[in-house]
């Protein structure tokens, strides 16, 4: 099936139990932070409707045929993700130059774990919060010192942010297929049950219509290039793709699999929640006056305040921050295993140390994150805080730069043979359709993106 004389290659670190076990795998890599914190932020920043309308586009017309790309491009090399890129290189071009672009995924990794971490660790300050009773009858400026009470002290949040990292860590150590399918299988539905819960308590607010406005009324004068950039960041960071997060995990996949159908499966998946997360915070927030653009506490500021309002209220918040955390959780593993195997393969370490390795860098590194939310608020440069910085180098740059090699080496590098064989072999319609946005639609736009966001034109 391989290119002539090549024997399909084995994964070097076990394979998925089942399709599901992948697709599940790759719906825990997904859903996480990225739905439920950061895209009502960064929605409530960009002015709502067009920016979600464009980051809907971004996802099905960019996103899913990249993700599609990376997973192929796994499968067929089977490496971590330098290794990979260098080895399809050199067979299907003759350099192993590719290898930077896995390269590069693997720093983004590093940065974006840096500061995922820590916004993991509130999330877990979050359950003792819940737990303790703290929220019930909260209004807003409780809520808001309670939030304050845990970022801007390096101390509580540096032990949350350490406590996160060792169970990303922990997992890593033992081999991300243990557990991890089992664990995604009851958390998706019942993170998705608790929303609608949360989806019911919006809708008695009073202000449900002004949050369905807000989210898909589209006011194309609110629009600039630097939020269409934002829309295409939130696109990549939420389906893991670009910095070889999805390829890493497609190395683990048998080989018979459909990769078009789990593909698609994560990504509605994906989305709908991220929408269900928009559909839930900003009644709540117009409801209680808050403001839509106040950024990464959003979430944090927002939801307590319906927590404490409805019956039940101790448990639903406990379970939802329990339920958040474990979502980041699986988002963290993936965000660290590609880092973890190319320092596994290249200086032939075990598991083990490999993973406190890089994950002690990553932990080192999260600090400057945990301090720019402290004390080292007020010192600012370029588009903000440390933390504004290092989010839109690794999201809104990188990870599109990252996707963009990819696609275009999965489009016009590959030979189309190649990326049949992977895809389907009897290259029917839905294959037709990938290459040509992989050839064509997504490498145009990811670059007219790039170019307007950075308002080179
Ligand atoms: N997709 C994850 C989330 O939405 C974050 C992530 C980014 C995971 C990049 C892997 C790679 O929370």
């Amino acid at each position: 099936m391989n290119a002539p004389g090549a024997e399909r290659r084995r994964s070097l670190h076990g394979e998925w139990t089942s399709r599901l076990g992948f697709i599940l795998a790759l719906a825990g890599s997904a859903v996480g932070l990225g739905n439920i914190w950061r895209f009502p932020y960064v929605a409530g920043q960009n002015g709502g409707g067009a920016f979600v309308l464009v980051y809907l586009v971004c996802v099905f017309a960019i996103g899913l045929p990249i993700m599609m790309s990376e997973v192929l491009i796994g499968r067929r090399g089977r490496r971590n993700p330098v290794r990979t890129m260098a080895l399809l290189g050199e067979e299907e071009a003759g350099t192993r130059a590719w290898g930077l672009v896995g390269l590069l995924g693997v720093f983004t990794g590093f940065l974006i774990l840096s500061f995922y971490s820590v916004i993991g660790g509130w999330t877990v300050a979050y359950i003792v919060e819940a737990a303790s009773g703290a929220f019930v009858n909260a209004g807003a400026d409780d809520v808001a010192r309670i939030f304050s009470g845990i970022v801007s002290s390096p101390a509580v949040a540096g032990v949350w942010h350490t406590l996160f990292m060792i169970l990303t860590i922990g997992v890593v150590v033992l081999g991300v297929e243990q557990g991890l399918e089992r664990a995604v299988r009851v958390l998706v539905p019942a993170l998705v049950a608790l929303m609608l819960v949360l989806l019911g308590y919006s809708m008695t607010t009073g202000s449900f219509l002004q949050g369905v406005v807000f989210l898909f009324e589209p006011r194309f004068d609110e629009l600039t290039g630097d939020s269409v950039l934002a829309a295409l960041g939130q696109a990549f960071f939420t389906l893991s793709v670009g910095m070889g997060a999805v390829m890493t995990y497609g190395a683990y996949l048998p080989d018979h699999e459909s990769i078009p159908r789990a593909s698609i499966a994560v990504v509605i998946a994906d989305t709908s929640i991220a929408l269900l997360a928009g559909l839930v915070i900003f009644p709540i927030v117009f409801a209680h006056g808050l403001d839509p653009a106040s950024g990464p506490g959003l979430v944090f500021q927002s939801l307590p305040l319906a927590f404490g309002q409805m019956p039940g209220g101790v448990i639903v918040a406990t379970l939802f921050f329990l339920l958040l955390t474990f979502a980041a959780w699986t988002s963290a593993i993936s965000i660290l295993e590609p880092a973890v195997a190319f320092f596994m393969e290249t200086w032939e370490l075990t598991r083990a140390k490999a993973a406190v390795i890089v994950g002690t860098l990553i932990w080192l590194l999260g600090f400057v994150t945990v301090l720019s939310f402290g004390p080292w608020s007020d010192f600012r440069f370029w588009r903000g805080t440390w933390f504004d910085n290092i989010d839109h180098i690794s999201n809104n740059l990188f990870l599109p730069i990252g996707g963009l090699a990819i696609v275009v080496f999965a489009g016009w590098v590959m030979a189309r043979n190649s990326t049949a064989d992977e895809l389907d072999p009897e290259a029917g319609r839905g294959y037709r359709l990938w290459r040509i946005s992989a050839r064509y639609l997504a490498p145009v736009a990811v670059t007219l993106t790039l170019l307007s966001g950075l308002e080179l034109f």
